[in-house]
């Protein structure tokens, strides 16, 4: 007789997480999807201007706001929780200057750590100790992505007049896995 292995999935466990806390969370997923959409958007946007260098680093942001929003994925299912997808915002801009991306971007960021913020607060009041841990990381993070996105507009302030070498310098970034993995 053939013999049936009963596999259960990881994510087969009791939900740990407070309600309000799961909600910030998968809307956290959706900021972080629509954050990629925004930097493919200006990707674009500098790809059009023939800006291959500020084209790929903003690529390469898009790729890790996917990253961000995967780790939360896995965070919610690794504690029982089922993921609920919505619609992305279209992040259509209109950019006049080659200076006003990096100052959406930087606006961008700031909005991203108040919404990180807000989560990490309820977490403190409802003593969800695991959630405020594993936000740490997040808040680390937004640190040097705004430090990244201040440096992207004092760069360009600086070296406005040899755009040639900035566009260089920053086609060499390239993508790395985050420095925080769940498994
Ligand atoms: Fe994932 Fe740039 O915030």
């Amino acid at each position: 007789m053939k013999m049936i292995k009963l596999v259960l999935s990881k994510y087969w466990r009791i939900a740990m997480l407070k309600k309000e806390i799961v909600e910030l969370l998968n809307e956290q997923i959706n900021k972080e999807l629509f954050s990629a959409y925004l930097y493919l958007e200006i990707a674009n946007y500098y790809g059009d201007e023939g800006l291959e260098g500020y084209e790929n680093w903003f690529k390469i942001q898009a790729l890790e706001e996917e990253d961000h929003a995967m780790l939360i994925r896995q965070y919610l299912l690794n504690n029982g929780h089922a993921i609920k997808l919505k619609a992305i915002d279209d992040p259509t801009r209109t950019f006049n200057n080659y200076k006003e991306p990096l100052e959406a971007a930087l606006e961008h960021e700031r909005y991203v750590t108040d919404s990180i913020h807000t989560i990490y607060s309820l977490a403190a009041e409802l003593k969800d100790y695991r959630t405020m841990q594993f936000l740490d990381w997040f808040i680390a993070e937004q640190g040097e992505e705004e430090t990244n996105a201040e440096e992207n507009i004092r760069n360009y302030q600086l070296f406005e007049k040899n755009l040639y070498s900035l566009n260089k310098e920053l086609k060499k970034r390239e993508h790395t896995p985050p420095s925080f993995q769940l498994d």
